[in-house]
């Protein structure tokens, strides 16, 4: 896994082993950052956020496309800091909730930029999208048409003249990729958007009320695809269903998880088939192409620090950690594989068991891992922790969530603090 004081690609871009041997992120000693902000952490490179970023603009200014968006998706890393890099990068904000429609306003995003979706939108975040005048809603059903009917005749729209609030409609091409099935949405029985079957009686319905300006149609297909050819399929499909001035194909570009695992496509490539699906499906050169991606901008740009509490062998060899299924969900919903190392000793050769705190057999962070010795006191970093981490930590047995760092240049600030006790009972009201 090490050659020289390259560490592997899973890590943030720049991490090295320095020569005391100890993992940088960032520029910063882990073992000290593990001293400074205690543990469990959340540490991303800054930089590494902001390359990925570059590449997906670069990648899309190099398509041919004149008119290709970059809009994150903030389920993602939903963590303010995150966001206001990105809108400051100048990309766009894809939010599933009136929570993460709150943090893309609160981080900066321009309401024009922000793409609100959901498949169960209620009044109240309809409501709270057409007074932001958010740039898109992606309605996903009949009912929402209704209820956002039902609000703009109410004069919610009142103060924007003729001007209506651009929508897109999200439909089920029917295209499947290569993942978990419970990240694979672009099946026909999904419970998101329109049946390939409904869109035609949307697209009408929509068009009979006024103040709903239909611009354009939306398809995800799933997260965490490793190939490209269900996106160009889907493209495609999604182009050849007519010619509307946008096109949102959603996200779902996997990443780099272990050394073993197959290397995803380049962003490159992967902007590059997009823009090639729809090119062959007739999409209007002058047309509008939104892509979503979550993971491929943030997953890689973050590891988690953990301390060793203790070691026994238990016909395997258990290392149970400070942290777990509270601040990693997805090896206990997912079964994803993750892979650990010491921050001072990498490499090693003990084969353990990287196990979480939690009051459950399966709170396993890493099932086969190979540490060098691990003892009470360790440091211990997975990486590949920057999407659906933090978004997805919980405080299971009281445990609080962690703060995240960032790094850069040597230069580590806390932009999310760690959970108190006392936020634990912060919302009690009797
Ligand atoms: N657009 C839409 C409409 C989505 O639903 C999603 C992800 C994305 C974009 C971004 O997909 P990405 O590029 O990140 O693959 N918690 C799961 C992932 C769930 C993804 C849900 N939707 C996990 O930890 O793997």
């Amino acid at each position: 896994m090490i050659t020289g004081t390259t560490v592997s690609r899973a890590f943030p871009l720049g991490s090295r082993l320095n020569e005391r041997g100890v993992l940088e992120v960032g520029g910063c000693d882990t073992l000290e950052l593990a001293r400074e902000f205690g543990t469990p952490a959340y540490v991303v490179a800054e930089d590494d956020l902001r390359a990925r970023a570059r590449a997906f603009l670069g990648a899309a200014r190099a398509s041919g496309r004149a008119d290709v968006q970059i809009v994150f998706a903030s389920k993602a890393f939903p963590c303010t800091a995150v966001l206001a890099l990105f809108a400051a990068e100048g990309l766009w904000c894809d939010a599933a909730s009136g929570g993460e429609l709150h943090l893309a306003l609160a981080a900066g995003f321009a309401p024009e930029r922000i793409v609100l979706h959901g498949n169960a939108k209620s009044e109240a975040e309809l409501r709270m999208a057409l007074r932001h005048r958010v740039g898109t809603i992606v309605i996903d059903n009949f009912d929402e048409i209704e209820r956002l009917r039902t609000l703009i005749a109410d004069g919610v729209l009142a103060d924007r003249g003729a001007e209506g609030q651009p929508v897109l409609l999200r439909v089920t091409p029917d295209v499947r990729g290569d993942t978990h099935e419970k990240i694979s949405t672009g099946q026909a029985d999904s419970k998101f958007g329109f049946s390939m079957e409904a869109a035609a009686a949307a697209i009408e319905r929509v068009g009979e009320i006024p103040g709903l300006a239909l611009h354009g149609l939306h398809a995800h297909i799933g997260s965490q695809l490793l190939e490209l050819d269900p996106f160009t399929r889907a493209a495609r499909q999604l182009a050849g269903l007519g010619d509307f001035p946008v096109l949102d194909i959603g996200g779902g570009l996997g990443v780099q998880y272990t050394e073993d695992q197959p290397a995803p496509p380049s962003i490159e490539d992967y902007v590059g088939a997009l823009v090639g699906g729809v090119a062959a499906g007739g999409l209007p050169a002058a047309s509008r192409l939104l892509i979503e991606p979550g993971r491929a901008l943030c997953a890689n740009a973050a590891v988690t620090l953990y301390t060793v509490e203790s070691v026994k062998q238990n016909v395997s060899r258990w290392v149970a950690v400070d942290g777990g299924m509270s601040d990693n969900l997805r090896p206990m919903l997912y079964g994803a594989r993750y892979e650990a190392e010491l921050v001072d000793r990498f490499g090693g050769s003990t084969e353990c068991r990287l196990a979480g705190k939690h009051c459950e057999s399966g709170d396993v962070i890493v099932a086969q891992a190979r540490l060098e010795d691990p003892r009470p006191g360790d440091v211990v970093v997975t990486p590949v922790t920057g999407a659906y981490g933090y978004a997805m930590a919980n405080n299971y047995n009281g445990v609080p969530r962690p703060p995240v760092i960032f790094c850069r240049e040597g230069e580590a600030r806390v932009v999310v603090r760690r959970e108190s006790f006392e936020d634990l009972t912060a919302r009690d009201v009797g």
